[in-house]
């Protein structure tokens, strides 16, 4: 059998960023697309930049940063939305243009109140207008699983005739089934006549839990040569179909699938990692892939097959997908050089020597609690600085807490706003809330609390609890993290880091949500 070549489009920061609370700043979407390319994904949608300007600047950063994937930018089928597409991606060593409109008949009548031959002449002139600055042009018939396959089949034979390059089908609700949607694929590619101009692509949602099963359908029983999907399964309700899940069933099962990505899948968990850090959305610990116990044998049957002969329970290797790279690193006497060199090697640069000498002082703080250091720790604590300007707002200065068996738990703060230093002291259901009260009471952003969570860096209890803090306030949703060894401290970080965010402005709405 013939190894054919699946490509790889990532759309976490584009579908992903759809998912609420997952909206991303430009500094975090650079970091992910780095990480992204450090994979060797075959293409990047950073993003949809007509829905807001900090979405444009966040797809133009892109654009021009990443040498080594196609950058693709989400355009409705409009000249004016192709157009802030062009002007963001031009200069970029490649790009794309994916431009959609809804096919399917609810859509049109319901969301476009537009009838079949005007979307269909809408479609074909997005594409020309496209076309005519790039080579490389996508389209997706949106709610294209629901649509009915004649309308379909005028509409993708005539934006092929305009030059598309990639027809990409989207099962938008999550809709589909396995051998149905391969058959639709397969359905589509034999009935349209100039259907060998065009890469297949397919683009699911999991709000069935098969948005990966749907996919990997398409390519066996409908010949789709790309699929769209995103790291941990990030998207919209249930999410998108998942990048680690798409690619390593095709490299574990070459002998099915006859076909090869180009990825360094090594590169997945510590991908996967910084996008849960980012978007404050955790890895579930059964997660297939890039789950914390995806590869740790508990039973005693298991074990003992694994240490006799690692084939015995293993279909993949921890290592194959990155997890041995969270090696013990440095400690108490490492360096500001190993320091940096470490950062580089797990692809984070920072922005400015003085963000280093800040993140290198808190190395050294949790160094003196911490003996041994891994590449997450390194991560946890540069994605405190990540989303937040130099000039902090607040700043946490000194805190404790009381609390016992039968006590009321009590906290005791001291921030300083802008340098100068106020305390407060509070009490609450537990020592966290005690903590959170006291700190709201100095800093009254009167923000919504709408998430909580604490995950163990490492593992053992000397690990670093993270923390993640997502708020709301009049419209914009922030997520803050903490990380130390103390998981109240912790706490106090993620909150003062969302509080922070809140009043450095840098977060932005969810840009697709504006629209
Ligand atoms: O789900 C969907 O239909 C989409 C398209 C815009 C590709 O995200
Ligand atoms: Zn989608």
């Amino acid at each position: 059998m013939s190894t054919q070549n699946l490509i790889i489009f990532d759309t976490t920061m584009r579908d992903g960023e759809q998912s609420p609370g997952a909206s991303m700043t430009k500094d975090e979407k650079l970091r992910i697309a780095r990480a992204l390319e450090r994979m060797r994904v075959d293409v990047i949608e950073a993003g949809f930049p007509a829905s807001s300007n900090g979405d444009f600047e966040a797809v133009r950063a892109i654009a021009n940063a990443i040498k080594d994937s196609t950058v693709a930018g989400l355009c409705r089928a409009n000249d004016k939305d192709i157009q802030r597409g062009i002007d963001a991606l031009t200069g970029a060593k490649s790009w794309r243009i994916h431009t959609f409109i809804a096919t399917s008949p609810l859509h049109m009548e319901k969301k476009l109140r537009m009838s079949p031959a005007e979307v269909l002449e809408q479609a074909k002139l997005s594409v020309r207008y496209a076309r005519n600055a790039c080579p490389d042009v996508e389209f997706s018939p949106e709610d294209g699983s629901r649509s009915e396959i004649d309308f379909l089949c005028r509409v993708i034979e005539a934006v092929i005739k305009e030059g598309a390059t990639t027809i990409n089908i989207p099962d938008t609700v999550g809709y589909a089934v396995p051998q149905q949607f391969g058959d639709l694929i397969r359905g589509l590619r034999e009935k349209i006549p100039n259907s060998d101009k065009a890469v297949w692509s397919v683009h699911c949602h999991n709000d069935l839990g098969m948005a990966v099963a749907n996919s990997l359908a398409a390519v066996m029983i409908g010949g789709a040569r790309q699929i769209e999907c995103t790291v941990n399964g990030l998207g919209e309700r249930a999410g998108n179909t998942s990048l680690e899940e798409v690619v390593m069933a095709v490299r574990t099962r070459s002998d099915y699938f006859g076909l090869e990505t180009r990825l360094d899948t090594t590169q997945i968990v510590p991908a996967s990692r910084l996008v849960s850090q980012i978007t404050g959305f955790v890895v579930q610990p059964n997660k297939a892939v890039v789950g914390a116990n995806a590869f740790a044998h508990a039973s005693g049957i298991h074990q003992d097959g694994v240490l006799k002969a690692r084939a015995t329970y293993e279909i993949m290797t921890a290592e194959d997908v990155g997890w041995a790279t969270n090696k013990i690193v440095l400690g108490k006497l490492s360096g500001r050089t190993a320091f940096k060199q470490r950062l580089k090697e797990i692809g984070i640069e920072l922005d400015n020597e003085e963000a280093y000498n800040k993140a290198f002082q808190r190395f050294k703080d949790l160094a003196d609690k911490k003996t041994e250091i891994f590449d997450d720790d390194l991560l946890a604590l540069v994605a405190q600085e990540a989303g937040v300007s130099s000039e902090e707002h607040w700043r946490l200065v000194h805190m404790n807490q009381a609390s016992g068996m039968g006590e009321r738990p009590h906290a005791h703060v001291v921030l300083a706003e802008e340098g100068k230093e106020m305390t407060a002291d509070a009490q609450g259901d537990g020592p966290v809330d005690a903590t959170f009260k006291a700190i709201e009471h100095l800093a009254k952003s009167e923000s919504e609390l709408l998430l909580y969570s604490v995950n163990a860096v490492t593992q053992g209890t000397e690990s670093q609890g993270e923390v993640t803090v997502r708020l709301a306030k009049g419209g914009r949703i922030v997520n803050g993290v903490g990380a130390d060894t103390d998981i109240v401290v912790a706490s106090a970080k993620a909150y003062i880091n969302a509080l922070n965010k809140l009043a450095s402005k840098m977060e932005r709405l969810n840009p697709q949500h504006q629209l």
